[in-house]
């Protein structure tokens, strides 16, 4: 990256000392993740921006969705920074609130909504996490899934009740945490997609479903195929397959290995000297592992799936701007969830932080 941009992104961090905290997602270019205080998946980022009540400004490497829940986490005296409005997520963008709420009174219509407890990934809108307060449910992500169904499901039985989950916007990672991680069957999944009536379902259909998954996927992840996975094995003698839940589930039931950003590079960092890995998940992550553990073979799954391009958007040039203009006492591109959505919101994200494990 150009000498002349990190000198001065190096001269702006000094001069606003600890007033700064800049948070960086795993899936930020290198140019960026090189002048993170902290580095993470969205839950670790989402916990380190509760833990700094001290600075007055955090700096979020990382998309829009990230920065929302950061301002909820935080307390009124701070301040949350997206350096590029323009970073959003494909993904949170597949479930808008009239939607969800259209859907919600559907499912009261159907006679099924009191079985219903919502469950929201972390790539959701502001708007849907208040939704989610609202209702009983919980937000999750990828590192705690497992035990925020377990939790939803707990009240009516368990995995063997009857109760539902409506799990929010990702259709894979709801499919692969009930059916890989919790053993249940697929055949209690539906999909609802919100451009249908009844979500293009029955009502005798969400009877007697269990898991009522919204029909979103990451555009990045939803790419890896099961063929990338046989291609791997074929060529690269005890490859170990390592892959994010966000990718679809035929694929992640072909892997070795599953699991968030962080358990990721854990998992890596743990296995022994020229372990071979094809990784499933961002490439700016990928090749920053490729760098990290030098002694360790790795490869990117899937050649013909890029970086995703709405985090790639928080680049050296914005960091240096949003972080110049603090030092000039202008804050730039400031996040701010309105306060009833912030605290029903912060009610779901409170029931996640407090998730056993
Ligand atoms: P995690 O940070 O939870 O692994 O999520 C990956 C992702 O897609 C973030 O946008
Ligand atoms: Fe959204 Fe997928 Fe990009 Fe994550 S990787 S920000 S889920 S589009």
């Amino acid at each position: 990256s150009d000498p002349g941009l990190v000198e001065r992104a190096r001269a702006a961090k000094a001069a606003l000392g600890d007033k700064v905290f800049v948070l960086g997602h795993h899936y930020q270019r290198d140019e960026v993740i090189e002048f993170a205080d902290v580095t993470g998946d969205s839950f670790k980022l989402a916990k380190e921006a509760a833990a700094r009540p001290d600075a007055p400004w955090i700096v979020f490497c990382g998309v829009h969705f990230m920065a929302e829940s950061a301002d909820i986490l935080t307390s009124e005296d701070q301040t949350v920074i997206l350096p590029d409005l323009a970073a959003g997520c494909s993904m949170a963008d597949m479930a808008a609130i009239a939607q969800v709420e259209d859907c919600w009174d559907e499912l009261v219509e159907a006679g099924v909504a009191d079985a219903v407890v919502p469950v929201t990934y972390m790539n959701s809108s502001a708007a849907i996490k208040a939704f989610t307060g609202r209702h009983g449910g919980t937000v999750c992500t990828s590192s705690n899934a497992r035990t925020a169904l377990t939790w939803a499901l707990s009240e009516r039985g368990g995995l063997e009740g009857d109760g539902k989950v409506l799990f929010l916007p990702d259709q894979h990672l709801g499919r692969n945490t009930w059916a890989r991680d919790l053993g249940g069957s697929l055949d209690d999944c539906v999909v609802w997609d919100p451009h249908r009536p009844l979500g293009g379902l029955t009502v005798e259909e969400l009877r007697a479903a269990r898991m009522i998954l919204w029909r979103g996927h990451c555009s990045v992840h939803g790419r890896f195929t099961t063929e990338a996975v046989a291609a791997a094995r074929a060529t690269i003698p005890g490859v170990r397959v390592i892959v994010h839940p966000e990718c679809r589930h035929e694929v992640v039931e072909l892997a070795d290995e599953v699991g968030s950003t962080e358990r990721i590079i854990q998992t890596i960092a743990a296995a022994p000297d020229g372990t071979a890995w094809a990784v499933g998940t961002e490439l700016n992550l990928v090749q920053r592992l490729g760098q990290m553990f030098p002694a360790q073979r790795i490869t990117f799954l899937e050649k013909n799936v890029c970086y995703c391009s709405t985090m790639n958007r928080i680049d050296l040039p914005h960091l240096v701007w949003a972080l110049e203009s603090l030092v000039d006492g202008r804050v730039v591109n400031p996040i701010r969830v309105e306060p009833q959505v912030a605290a029903d919101a912060r009610v779901a994200l409170d029931q996640m932080l407090a998730l056993p494990g």
